[in-house]
């Protein structure tokens, strides 16, 4: 059976004041469809596997979000976190609990916060994978034609073939510049899009190769899965377990990876100018969204609350946005200073 298991428990740093603490990204309506990026992730998976087979994973404060905003869950379908341990703990306490109940399944790992324009395509590739990784030990990633040398994104080297899987050679997680911009000039790697897909079986043997401590944690918890005593359980799991991503813990390391090209009108919505980059522009290149009154302004990315009147004149190349008590002006080309932003308004407390 197919399973999709939904990470949705990062705060969404570099995209303050509008991603909170409190309430992340994933749980808002980034680009004004009407629905929050992480309702759009699971229509997407639509077809694919019966609603009762999503399953999420989040912080423990999260889980009013989550409930209300996808009200078909059971309690049994959201998995929550007592502390951050990246995602390869997210992905191992999912995969542990669906293995204890169905051993053979195959699962769709996806983050709640990708913008997908090309659902079809998605489906389809998504289900090109399921059906190899049912019938073999493999490891399966979505790979996306990169576009230019970020250094946020995991890349993907692949053995060239006919078929339609391709074999991994390389997988660097987050690469230095340098080294991305080589990556790019040789022409032979593409981005990994985030999105895994493996059977149970395939993922618990891969933990207990490259993340053993984190394997023995959570294998332990066989007979609490859907039990009274699985919370206890988790908050002693989480305790002990280590903080690492599933990239670097195991992508990087396992041999039998293999990657699926994909262009899917992908976009990782990390950052304010991804935003902008796939976003409904006018016709001074601003993305705005607000009650705006806007003169000689360009290229810009405005995000203000509705209820509130905002005029700008004589600006370019900025963000502004406000959000729950802040406002924050920066220029679009130094918002990797967002970050510092953040810190400095935790201590200012
Ligand atoms: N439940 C849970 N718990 N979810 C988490 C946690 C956690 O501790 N940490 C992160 N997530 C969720 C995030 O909300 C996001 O949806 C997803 O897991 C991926 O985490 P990110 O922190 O956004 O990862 P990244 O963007 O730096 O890198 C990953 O995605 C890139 C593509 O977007 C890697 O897989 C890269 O290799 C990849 O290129
Ligand atoms: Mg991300």
């Amino acid at each position: 059976h197919t399973y999709v298991i939904i990470m949705a428990g990062g705060v969404g740093t570099r995209f303050w004041p509008f991603s909170r603490n409190n309430n992340p990204k994933q749980f808002h309506d980034v680009l004004g469809t009407g629905k929050t990026l992480l309702q759009q992730t699971a229509s997407r998976f639509e077809g694919v596997c019966p609603d009762e087979n999503i399953y999420i994973v989040t912080s423990t404060e999260y889980y009013q979000l989550v409930k209300t905003q996808l009200p078909f869950l059971s309690d049994d379908q959201i998995l929550l976190e007592p502390n951050r341990r990246n995602t390869a703990p997210c992905i191992a306490y999912a995969c542990y609990k669906i293995a204890a109940k169905d051993p053979q399944a195959t699962v769709v790992v996806a983050p709640a916060d990708h913008i997908i324009l090309k659902e079809e395509v998605f489906k389809e590739k998504v289900r090109l994978a399921l059906d190899v990784a049912s019938q073999s030990e493999v490891l399966i990633t979505l790979g996306i034609q990169p576009t230019r040398p970020d250094t946020g994104y995991g890349y993907i080297q692949y053995l060239p073939s006919e078929g339609l899987v391709k074999k991994v050679k390389t997988f660097t997680e987050k690469p230095q510049l340098e080294i991305a911009v080589k990556f790019l000039e040789s022409g032979d790697f593409v981005w990994n899009a985030g999105i895994f897909i493996w059977g149970v079986r395939s993922i618990i043997k891969a933990f207990e190769a490259h993340l053993p401590e984190v394997a023995e944690v959570f294998a332990e918890g066989k007979s609490d899965y859907y039990t009274d005593t699985e919370k206890g359980f988790i908050e002693k799991a989480y305790m002990l377990c280590k903080n690492i991503s599933i990239d670097f813990g195991i992508m990087e390391k396992a041999e039998n990876v293999f990657v699926v090209l994909s262009d899917l009108g992908w976009s990782d919505l990390g950052t304010w100018k991804s935003m902008y980059d796939i976003s409904t522009k006018d016709e001074e290149r601003n993305a705005a969204d607000g009650k705006l009154m806007l003169y000689d302004t360009k290229n810009c990315i405005i995000k203000t609350p509705k209820d509130k009147l905002v005029v700008v004149q004589g600006l370019e190349g900025y963000i502004v946005a406000e959000n729950d008590g802040v406002l924050m002006i920066c220029k679009i080309d130094e918002e990797q200073r967002v970050r510092d932003f953040v810190a400095d308004a935790k201590a200012l407390g």
